[in-house]
């Protein structure tokens, strides 16, 4: 068992599962992809680790680029805006594959799908290394996944809890 601030966490994944989770992954994607280049768009902060380790297993033409969603007040009329920070990338005509470390509602993965179609990409998919079904409410189902699982808080590998336990080489759950 661990502490992070407050809230005491108990080991859910381990570095192992991870690993070869991981490594199945970029599997599926080197042979989904084959022949293919394909542009990998990790949202930051919390896929960082997911990222590192996964591109190590990619063996397709391939470029990565790292993300950051940010909302901030428009004018009066438009309300909130938001925008991506940090894309350089040409995606038009290109395959795209976000990487994300997880969904939950889904919200923040379908505004960044919507946003990343105005730059007519040929295809773009998800892969997200955590999945919880029962909060999704979004649009979008991710086509790749680690691992689905339960509502439970969780931090560790790229996850935070307040901004700590990020570094954490397991995946960690709140113990009740
Ligand atoms: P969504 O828009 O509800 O899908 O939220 C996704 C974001 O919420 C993720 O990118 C995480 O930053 C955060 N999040 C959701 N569930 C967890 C969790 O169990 N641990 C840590 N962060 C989480
Ligand atoms: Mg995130």
């Amino acid at each position: 068992m661990i502490q992070v601030l407050d809230k005491t966490f108990e080991v859910f994944i381990t570095k192992e599962e991870l690993a070869k989770e991981v490594n199945a992954l970029g599997s599926l994607l080197n042979e989904d992809y084959k022949g293919e280049e394909v542009i990998f768009i990790a949202v930051l902060n919390g896929s960082f680790m997911f990222a590192s380790d996964l591109m190590k297993t990619i063996n397709l033409a391939s470029e990565i680029s790292f993300i950051k969603m940010s909302s901030y007040q428009g004018t009066e009329s438009s309300g909130r805006v938001d925008e991506l920070i940090g894309l350089k990338n040409d995606l038009k005509n290109k395959h795209v594959v976000i990487l994300e470390d997880i969904i939950d509602s889904g919200i923040t993965i379908d505004k960044i799908i919507s946003l990343l179609e105005m730059e007519q990409p040929k295809s773009v998919k998800v892969c997200s290394l955590l999945y919880k079904p029962k909060a999704f409410k979004g649009k979008t189902k991710p086509d790749y996944v680690g691992f689905s699982i339960s509502n439970a808080f969780v931090v560790g590998y790229g996850l935070d809890y307040d901004e700590k336990g990020r570094n954490l080489d397991a995946i960690y759950q709140i113990k009740k």
